[in-house]
C-alpha cells in the first residue's frame, strides 16, 4: 500500500481531533500539530508542540516533519479559536489573537507548507466557517479573520496553480465541540451539527476525484439560518 502523510493543525480538541482519528484508520501517517498533547495513541501518530501563531514554531514543525518525509499528501490547516462579545465590548488583544490564530496561522501552515508540497497531488484543506462568508452578531473578530482566511485561501490558489495541487474550503455552520464551552451564553447543541456529521463530509473532500476541489462548502445544521 502507498504511504500517505497528512498534516492536521488543531488536532488535539474537537474537529481535528475526529479528523485525525478519521485519517489513522484510513491509513495515514499524520502529524498533529497544536500547543497542548492529544491523548492519541497510535503507531502512525506524530504529535507536534506547535503554536500556528508563531511563524519559528511552524517552521520547527515543518524540519521535523521533514526528517520522516519530503512531502505531505494532505494539509489539514484547522486550528482555530473563537470567542464572542460585542464590537464595543471585544479588547483589541482579543481582535488580534483572532487574526493571528484563524488567519495568519493559516498564512504561517501554507508559506512554510510550499517545500513539502507534491506536485498534482497535495490537497490542502482548510476550516474555514459560515462566518467567513456572513457576518454575525457578536462574532466581529472571528468573521473578520474567516473572511481574512477565505481571501488568503482564495489568493494562494491562484499563484500555486502551476503546480496542480487541490484547494478545499470547508464552511461548517456550528458543530457540537469544546469550541462553544466557556463562552457567556448557552447555545442549543441540539440545533448544531454533530462532529460525525462533519466526518462525513470531509470523508466526500478527501477521497474525491484527484483531478477535483470544492472552493466552498457550506454545510448547517437544517435548523440553522443561512439569509
Ligand atoms: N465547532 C464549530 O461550530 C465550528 C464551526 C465552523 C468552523 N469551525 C472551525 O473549525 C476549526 C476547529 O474548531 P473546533 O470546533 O474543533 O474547536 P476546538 O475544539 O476548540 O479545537 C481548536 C483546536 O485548535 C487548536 N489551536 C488553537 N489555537 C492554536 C494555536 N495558536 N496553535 C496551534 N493550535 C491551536 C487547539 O489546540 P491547542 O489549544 O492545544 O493549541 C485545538 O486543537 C476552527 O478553525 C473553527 O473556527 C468550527
Amino acid at each position: 500500500m502507498r504511504i500517505q502523510y497528512a498534516l492536521v493543525t488543531g488536532s488535539s480538541s474537537g474537529l481535528g481531533y475526529e479528523i485525525t482519528q478519521y485519517l489513522l484508520e484510513e491509513g495515514f501517517i499524520v502529524f498533529g500539530a497544536s500547543r497542548s498533547e492529544t491523548d492519541i495513541d497510535h503507531p502512525k501518530f506524530i504529535d507536534l508542540d506547535v503554536d500556528v501563531t508563531s511563524e519559528e514554531s511552524v517552521q520547527q514543525m515543518y524540519d521535523e516533519i521533514g526528517k520522516e518525509t519530503y512531502g505531505l499528501h494532505l494539509i489539514v490547516s484547522n486550528a482555530g479559536i473563537f470567542e464572542m462579545s460585542s464590537v464595543l465590548e471585544t479588547e483589541s488583544d482579543v481582535f488580534l489573537n483572532h487574526l493571528k490564530t484563524n488567519t495568519l496561522g493559516p498564512f504561517h501552515i501554507l508559506k512554510h507548507g510550499h517545500d513539502f508540497t507534491i506536485e498534482n497531488v497535495t490537497h490542502i484543506v482548510h476550516i474555514s466557517s459560515i462566518a467567513g462568508k456572513k457576518g454575525f452578531e457578536n462574532v466581529s473578530a472571528y468573521c473578520a479573520s474567516k473572511f481574512g482566511l477565505n481571501g488568503l485561501i482564495e489568493s494562494c490558489r491562484e499563484e500555486w496553480k502551476s503546480l496542480g495541487v487541490r484547494f478545499s474550503t470547508l464552511m461548517p455552520g456550528a458543530i457540537d465541540t469544546p469550541i462553544w464551552e466557556n463562552l457567556s451564553d448557552d447555545f442549543e447543541r441540539s440545533k448544531m451539527l454533530d462532529p460525525e456529521d462533519f466526518i462525513q463530509v470531509f470523508d466526500m473532500v478527501v477521497k474525491s476525484p484527484p483531478n477535483m476541489q470544492f472552493s466552498d462548502i457550506t454545510f448547517l445544521h437544517k435548523s440553522g439560518k443561512l439569509e
